[in-house]
């Protein structure tokens, strides 16, 4: 496949905000972000967000929201105690979401777009980093890593989220003919061009795909291998699992179920990092 550049992750996003495509509001509507934001906790929490995407009492002076999306976290941040928060993107249209979506409800915020894997901030700038879902959609995934501990200050803690290689994703080679069956039935996801995601052989094709059909870069992790990316710059202090975006399936479950396996089997790993005292 030909490589994908930091333009065409670009492109992409600009053209495709994170959820737009898929609500029933105007983009950018109050509508829009109270959809946006019950999507997101069921998807990626099973309905309850989990306390430690928060940064603790010393690091809540300034945040930076790296790939702040349509601005989800950054309203989180302000509402978990974050004193200062500033949000960037690689995309304009990020930035104009997450703008509306604070003034919406009524948080101050900064804004900068941004390269994550090149940040014009100078070296120690925050006292945390919050990054969901972002540096596995562009090129220089490590380089993304290398910037965010450069601009945390000593002591500072990074939250960072990646797609993972959960057991569903493992057992993909054989999985994939149940899926074909699930798909029949109904299965996938609506909007972005997703409606054939259970029809994709390989894994990095399903964390692609689900971005949308166009989406240029989409990567899976193991454990070991995000460990291993974190270690050259952080001490990692917790490392647990989201994501199990049950509207994907056919039919519902139950909560109880939805859970188990959101913290079991999620789709994607977090992992709590601080940067060492003295580097
Ligand atoms: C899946 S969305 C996640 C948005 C948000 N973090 C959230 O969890 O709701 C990915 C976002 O990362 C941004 N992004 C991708 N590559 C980036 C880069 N190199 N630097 C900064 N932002 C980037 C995209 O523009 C997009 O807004």
């Amino acid at each position: 496949m030909q490589e994908k550049k930091i333009d065409d992750v670009r492109a992409f996003w600009e053209a495709n905000p994170l959820f737009a495509g898929e609500s029933s509001f105007p983009t950018g509507s109050r509508e829009f972000f109270e959809e946006h934001s019950f999507v997101y906790e069921q998807d990626c929490f099973a309905g309850r967000i989990d306390s430690r995407i928060f940064p603790d009492g010393s690091n809540r002076e300034k945040a930076l929201d790296l790939g702040c999306g349509p601005g989800f976290w950054t309203i989180e941040l302000a509402r978990n105690g974050v004193k200062k928060i500033i949000a960037a993107d690689l995309t304009q249209n990020a930035i104009l979401l997450t703008r509306k979506r604070a003034i919406i409800y009524g948080v101050e915020i900064e804004t900068s777009l941004q390269n994550a894997e090149r940040l014009s901030f100078e070296d120690c700038s925050f006292s945390h980093v919050n990054c969901q879902g972002v540096i596995h959609h562009t090129p220089d995934t490590e380089a993304c890593v290398r910037e965010i501990a450069r601009v945390l200050r000593p002591g500072g803690t990074a939250l960072i989220s990646v797609y993972y290689k959960n057991l569903f994703l493992r057992s993909w080679p054989i999985l994939r003919y149940a899926a074909r069956v699930l798909l029949a039935f109904g299965a996938g996801m609506k909007g972005r061009g997703r409606e054939n995601i259970y029809g994709a052989d390989d894994i990095n094709e399903i964390v692609r795909l689900y971005d949308g059909a166009r989406n240029p870069i989409g990567k899976a992790y193991s454990r070991s291998e995000f460990r291993q990316m974190l270690s050259r710059h952080f001490e990692t202090e917790d490392i647990f699992f989201h994501f199990f975006p049950a509207r994907s399936l056919p039919f519902r479950i139950p909560n109880w179920l939805h859970r188990f396996l959101d913290k079991r089997f999620g789709f994607m790993i977090f992992a709590k990092c601080r940067k060492a005292l003295s580097l």
